[in-house]
């Protein structure tokens, strides 16, 4: 297919005619690739099964990870969403047109294809006015997912789609750079209570500003993706925006971080190794080749972030050191994408002297958790030990528990649930919870607000970890086999010996 490349310049206006070109392409079913303030999305009409096919197709992408709908008003909404609740509709006069995508029960119109089957549709108004003339202009709202092949970094720039799309696309439409440089946010406004099903621009507390006072008590939860059941935002489980250098994520102090990242690219040829950092501290980096992420002190951190790991690759770089970016205003979004792009391979230069694994009773999963680290952490100075959160008084461990941790020769001595207390944790301590509703309660209850993860997260995946609950010895051993698998991956990551 031969694809029509044509450049529109903000500063001149759009040109009805190639305006209406782009708007027919969509009419008639064909694809568009545009820009919008996050990323480039490619754009098909909302009502059309068959084009949604094709930009699966274009895409590369698993057909059970649903598109988001492009409106250009609040009339469009009434097409393909039912049951807005008031709560979204004080979002959306906040944030829309904006970087903030909202997930309704979807209207009949809505095709399943476009949804990936789920009887919900995500919406968003885009704040770029070319996408919103474009929308108008095909009259229609526009599925569009971002414009790159299925697990390629996002493009911010329209050269990025040409190196993924041409030829599989209609028309591309190159409006320059973007501004945000990573997805929308996406909420979940079918739930209760609001959840957060990707971290973007628009963060929890601005959302929580917003709504503060709806449900529980307000603060939007983070989606954990639990068990079988299929996650609430499908396109979550799939590796993402990956460069095809290795990406290795150095997480601690800024300077500790900065001397690391100058010894470990030090044994590399100064061509192959790369260094992601921001404006700010790329002075401190005199070898290698060193991209930044944008700056972090007028909230454009983030913006040429997948343009750099993109760029690495086009150098021929093959392996890649990134500092975190802790501590900034849109940290959970730019943690969210770099630890999805570094596939969770993480060094941590914390010093952590005491690990606690959390769970809700301490009866079964995290004494298991305890006994099995113990078993295969040999430094000894490292203190190690399961707490629970609703533990009224103390109870023996889980007989099955037992029994698998004295098949595998592991030991196990302290036979009944604790309590966690406050005194339990310092700053050198990291907390590892089995499950995501276990983190939230220690930064609700406990006010932790750092060094808490769940043990999945911390190793780069999502999920909880397996519950047993009311299985078979057979459930037990898989826990077991889980468990050690995730904890050499903590102990790995942690860099213990
Ligand atoms: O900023 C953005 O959101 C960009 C620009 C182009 O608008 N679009 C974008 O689309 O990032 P995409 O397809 O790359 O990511 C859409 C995400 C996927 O993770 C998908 O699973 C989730 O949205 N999603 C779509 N519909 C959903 C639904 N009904 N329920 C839950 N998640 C949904
Ligand atoms: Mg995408």
């Amino acid at each position: 297919m031969q694809t029509q490349i044509i450049t529109w310049d903000t500063s001149e206006g759009y040109k009805p005619d190639e305006l209406e070109k782009a708007a027919d392409i969509l009419k008639s079913g064909g694809l568009v690739a545009f820009p919008t303030e996050t990323v480039y999305g490619l754009g098909c009409s909302g009502f059309d099964e068959d084009a949604a096919k094709k930009v699966y197709e274009a895409k590369g992408r698993p057909s059970d990870n649903p598109l988001i709908l492009h409106i250009a008003d609040r009339e469009m909404l009434d097409d393909i969403a039912v049951e807005v609740s008031d709560a979204a509709k004080k979002l959306m006069d906040t944030f829309w047109p904006g970087p903030m995508t909202l997930v309704f029960l979807k209207n009949d119109k809505v095709p399943s294809t476009v949804t990936g089957g789920l009887n919900t549709v995500a919406v968003r108004m885009p704040a770029h006015a070319g996408a919103l003339d474009l929308i108008r202009a095909a009259g229609m709202p526009i599925a569009a997912p971002s414009a790159n092949r299925s697990g390629r970094p996002s493009p911010t720039e329209a050269a990025h789609v040409i190196e993924d799309l041409d030829t599989h696309v209609d028309m591309i439409i190159d409006g320059g750079s973007v501004g945000i440089g990573y997805e929308s946010t996406i909420l979940d406004m079918t739930a209760l209570r609001p959840v957060i099903l990707r971290p973007g621009f628009i963060t929890a507390q601005m959302i929580e500003d917003v709504i503060g006072g709806a449900g529980d008590d307000g603060i939007p939860e983070y989606s954990s993706v639990s068990g079988d059941q299929s996650p609430k935002a499908p396109g979550m489980k799939y590796r993402h925006y990956a460069p095809e250098a290795e990406l290795t994520v150095v997480r601690g102090d800024d300077s500790q971080v900065c001397s690391k990242i100058n010894e470990l690219v030090r044994q590399f040829p100064s061509d192959k190794t790369g260094i992601l950092t921001c404006d700010e501290r790329i002075d401190l980096y005199d070898y290698g080749v060193v991209l930044s992420i944008g700056s972090e002190k007028d909230n454009t951190l983030g913006q040429s972030m997948y343009g750099a790991l993109r760029k690495f690759d086009s150098l021929g770089v093959t392996r890649i050191y990134a500092e975190t970016f802790f501590g900034t205003e849109h940290e959970d979004a730019l943690m969210n994408r770099l630890m999805k792009a570094a596939g969770g391979q993480v060094i941590d230069l914390e010093d952590y002297d005491k690990l606690i694994f959390v769970c809700k009773e301490n009866v079964t999963i995290s004494p298991m958790a305890e006994w099995i680290m113990r078993s295969i952490v040999m430094d000894r100075s490292i203190e190690i030990c399961s707490r629970g959160l609703v533990v009224l008084f103390s109870e023996p461990i889980n007989q099955k528990v037992i029994n698998v941790l004295s098949a595998h020769s592991v030991p196990c001595e302290e036979l009944s649930s604790r309590l966690l207390r406050d005194e339990d944790i310092d700053e050198h301590t990291l907390v590892i919870t089995m499950a995501f509703t276990e983190k939230v309660k220690l930064i609700e209850n406990y006010k932790l607000k750092e060094h808490v993860y769940t043990l999945k997260e911390f190793v780069g995946l999502e999920d909880d970890v397996y519950d047993p609950y009311g299985g078979d010895d057979a459930a037990y051993e898989n826990l077991y086999t889980e468990l050690k698998d995730l904890l050499y991956k903590l102990k790995k990551r942690l860099g213990w010996q």
